[in-house]
């Protein structure tokens, strides 16, 4: 089964009530998203491989450790997902992005695709798809669903707000999958939104409603 991590760091927990609070303009919830996920791109990238190397410092000769140069694939869900792209690749510069275009429809709350553009090596990459909420979790298991058609094999998932309904829902369709938090809420409302959570986050961030 997948693991569930919820990043409690002080940064990300302080960036977040802000995020919430429903005074917060446009300008200020796209900069605070694009930090939260750098945050979250510092804690998810702990245990990427290392190799070791000499380097010359003025004084002496060091052994030393450089990133092994795993590939990796950021995929954003769109369109809220994009709000968290730049923030990782500051990060982790050399990254591939592919976008999964996905809404849920406002009816039933099922996603419906129309837009998917990958890396053509994706089966090699690790690839995290990034959203920044995790509701009924239809978007993340449809994106998900839609990376493994497409050759996709190691994949984690991160989000700033869940609700338990969502992680139980992605980790019972794909339990090879971890699961990364910024913060795990109460519950869903009838209209499928997360409470407290944040609004609509593609609204937010694009200042559209
Ligand atoms: C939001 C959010 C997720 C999805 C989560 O997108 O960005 O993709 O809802 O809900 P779920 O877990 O119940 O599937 P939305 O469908 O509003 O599309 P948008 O990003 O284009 O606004
Ligand atoms: N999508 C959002 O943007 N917000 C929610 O609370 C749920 C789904």
């Amino acid at each position: 089964m997948g693991k569930v991590y919820v990043f409690d760091h002080p940064l990300i927990q302080h960036k977040l009530t802000y995020i919430r609070d429903k005074n917060t303009g446009t300008k200020e919830f796209r900069e605070l998203v694009d930090e939260v996920a750098s945050l979250m791109a510092f804690e998810i990238t702990r245990d990427l491989p290392l190799d070791e190397v000499d380097v010359e410092t003025p004084v002496t000769t060091a052994k030393s450790k450089v990133l092994s140069g795993k590939k990796l694939g950021i995929i954003p869900i769109l369109r809220a997902g994009l709000g968290m792209v730049d923030g990782i690749l500051k990060l982790i510069p050399a990254a591939k992005v592919g976008h999964v275009g996905l809404y849920r429809d406002p009816e039933t709350l099922q996603p419906v695709e129309y837009y998917v553009k990958l890396p053509s090596d994706i089966a090699e990459r690790e690839l995290i798809v990034v959203d920044p909420m995790l509701a009924t979790g239809g978007s993340a298991v449809e994106a998900i669903d839609s990376l493994k058609k497409r050759g996709g094999k190691n994949i984690k998932f991160m989000c700033l707000i869940a609700a338990p309904e969502g992680v139980e829902v992605v980790k019972e369709a794909h339990p090879d999958v971890d699961i990364y938090i910024a913060a795990l809420d109460e519950k869903l409302n009838d209209h499928g939104y997360i409470v407290p959570g944040l609004g609509d986050a593609g609204d937010r961030l694009f200042g559209t409603k």
